[in-house]
C-alpha cells in the first residue's frame, strides 16, 4: 500500500528511462552495460532450484529480460516481450487473441507484411479481415461486428502512405465493442508516440526499425497495457518460440539508449525534406504529417511529440520517374527497411509492398518512400534535388495525383 505521507516518486523522463530502465549495473562485476548472456541453459541448485528464475533461454534470458523491461517502461505498459522479428511479434498477438471465426479490422493502407500475415496466413486459419480507412471513424464504427470483431489493428503513421489514425477515438470504438485495440507503433517509435497512454491495449513494434536504429538487427516487440494479456502472449512466446537471440536483444537495447536523440534529428531532417518536396514542380503529392496541409496533421499534432523521419511522395512522371529518382540518389541508399541512421529510398510498389499488389492495399506505382536519416541536412537536400532532376528529365506521364491529399 502507498504511504499517504510519502510523496510519489516522479516518473523519470523518456531518455533517462531508455538508458537506465532494466539496465542496472551488473551486481557481480559492476558492468554498466547489460551483459550479453549467450548461455542456452542455467545451472540449478538442486532440482527446480533456479538462481534468478532462469532455466532455459527460450523461456527467459537476462539480456532479453533487460530489453523487455525497458520496452515496457518506454511505452508505459505493464509487460514487454521481445520477438525474433516484428512479424513474429504480430503473429504472437493475433494467435493469442483470435480464433477461427474472429474478425479483425485493419488499416486499408497497412504495412503489406501485416496484411499478408492477417489476410493470407491467419485468413487460412479462419480469421476474417476487413481493410478500412482508419481516418474515417464512421467507417471504422460501421465495420465493427458486435461479438465477432476481436481486434482493431491500427498502424499510425502508416507504411508507406503516412496515414494518421486517431488512437484515442478508435480506442473508444474498440472498447465499446469489446474489441482489443492493437497499435503498430513502428513508424512513430516509442519516443514520438505512446499509444497505451491514449487507450491502446497492445503496442507492437518492428524493432528492426527506429528502436534498433542502425540497420543491424531484425527484431520485434509487444507491450501490453495489462499484465494478464502480457502473460497470455508470454505463454505463446515460449510455447511457439519466436524469440530473439541475446546479441540481437543487446543491439536493440543499445539502440534504445539514443532513440530520443535520433528521433529529434530524424524529425528535423524529414521536415526539411518534406518542405523541399512540397515545393518541387515534379512532385504531385507529399505525404508527411508535419506539413500543415496534410490531412493527418491535426491528429498527429495531438498524439505525436514530433512528426518523425518518414516521408513519401508521388511523382508527376509516374512509375518511371519514381524509379529514376530512386536510381539517382547517392546519400539515400536504394534499399528496403527504414528507421536507421542512414537515409534510405525505395519504390514501395516494386519493393516493400509487392505483397499487396492486386489487393485493396495496393500502393501507387509513382510513390517513392524516404527513410530520412540523421546525416547533414545540406547533403540530404542536395541528394533529393539530384533525384528530382533525374525524375524531371523523363518525358511527362499522366498526372496521377490522388484527390484530397497534399498536392503542390
Ligand atoms: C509498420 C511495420 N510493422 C511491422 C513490420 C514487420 O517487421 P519485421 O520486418 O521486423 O518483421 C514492418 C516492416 O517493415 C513495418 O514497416
Amino acid at each position: 500500500m502507498t504511504d499517504p505521507d510519502t510523496p510519489p516518486v516522479p516518473r523519470r523522463g523518456f531518455a533517462t528511462r531508455a538508458i537506465h530502465d532494466g539496465q542496472e549495473p551488473d551486481p557481480l562485476t559492476g558492468a554498466v552495460t547489460v551483459p550479453i548472456h549467450p548461455s542456452s541453459t542455467f545451472a540449478q541448485d538442486g532440482v527446480g532450484g533456479t538462481r534468478s528464475g532462469y532455466e532455459y533461454a527460450r523461456s527467459g534470458n537476462p539480456t532479453r529480460r533487460a530489453l523487455e523491461t525497458c520496452l515496457a517502461s518506454l511505452e508505459g505498459g505493464a509487460r514487454g516481450l521481445a520477438f525474433a522479428s516484428g512479424l513474429a511479434a504480430e503473429d504472437a498477438v493475433v494467435r493469442t487473441l483470435c480464433r477461427p471465426g474472429s474478425h479483425v479490422i485493419v488499416p486499408d493502407d497497412a504495412y503489406g507484411g501485416t496484411f499478408r500475415l492477417l489476410a493470407r496466413v491467419h485468413g487460412d486459419w479462419g480469421v476474417e479481415v476487413t481493410p478500412v480507412p482508419l481516418t474515417d471513424l464512421a467507417a471504422v464504427a460501421a465495420a465493427v461486428r458486435p461479438g465477432q470483431t476481436t481486434v482493431i489493428w491500427v498502424e499510425t503513421p502508416t507504411n508507406p502512405l503516412l496515414g494518421i489514425a486517431d488512437i484515442a477515438a478508435i480506442a473508444d470504438i474498440a472498447h465499446a465493442a469489446g474489441s482489443v485495440l492493437v497499435v503498430d507503433n513502428t513508424f512513430a517509435s516509442s519516443y514520438l508516440q505512446q499509444p497505451i497512454t491514449l487507450g491502446a491495449d497492445v503496442v507492437v513494434h518492428s524493432t528492426t526499425k527506429y528502436a534498433g536504429g542502425h540497420s543491424d538487427v531484425v527484431g520485434g516487440a509487444v507491450v501490453t497495457a495489462e499484465a494478464d494479456l502480457g502473460e497470455r502472449i508470454a505463454y505463446l512466446q515460449n510455447a511457439a518460440g519466436a524469440v530473439p537471440g541475446p546479441f540481437d536483444c543487446w543491439l536493440v537495447l543499445r539502440g534504445l539508449k539514443t532513440l530520443a536523440l535520433r528521433m529529434e534529428k530524424h524529425s528535423d531532417n524529414a521536415a526539411a525534406v518534406a518542405h523541399l518536396l512540397a515545393a518541387a514542380p515534379a512532385v504531385s503529392t507529399v505525404h508527411y504529417p508535419g506539413l500543415p496541409g496534410d490531412p493527418g496533421h491535426p491528429v498527429a499534432g495531438r498524439q505525436m511529440r514530433r512528426f518523425g523521419g518518414m516521408v513519401s511522395f508521388r511523382l508527376r512522371g509516374g512509375a518511371a520517374a519514381a524509379a529514376a529518382f530512386c536510381g539517382a540518389t547517392k546519400v539515400f541508399t536504394l534499399a528496403e527497411s527504414l528507421g536507421g541512421v542512414e537515409s534510405l529510398v525505395e519504390q514501395p510498389a516494386a519493393m516493400t509492398h509487392v505483397s499487396v499488389s492486386g489487393s485493396p492495399l495496393e500502393v501507387p506505382q509513382d510513390l517513392v518512400r524516404l527513410s530520412v536519416g540523421v546525416e547533414d541536412i545540406a547533403d540530404l537536400l542536395a541528394d533529393v534535388q539530384r533525384g528530382l532532376a533525374a525524375a524531371a528529365a523523363l518525358p511527362a506521364a499522366a498526372d496521377t495525383a490522388a484527390p484530397g491529399l497534399v498536392t503542390t
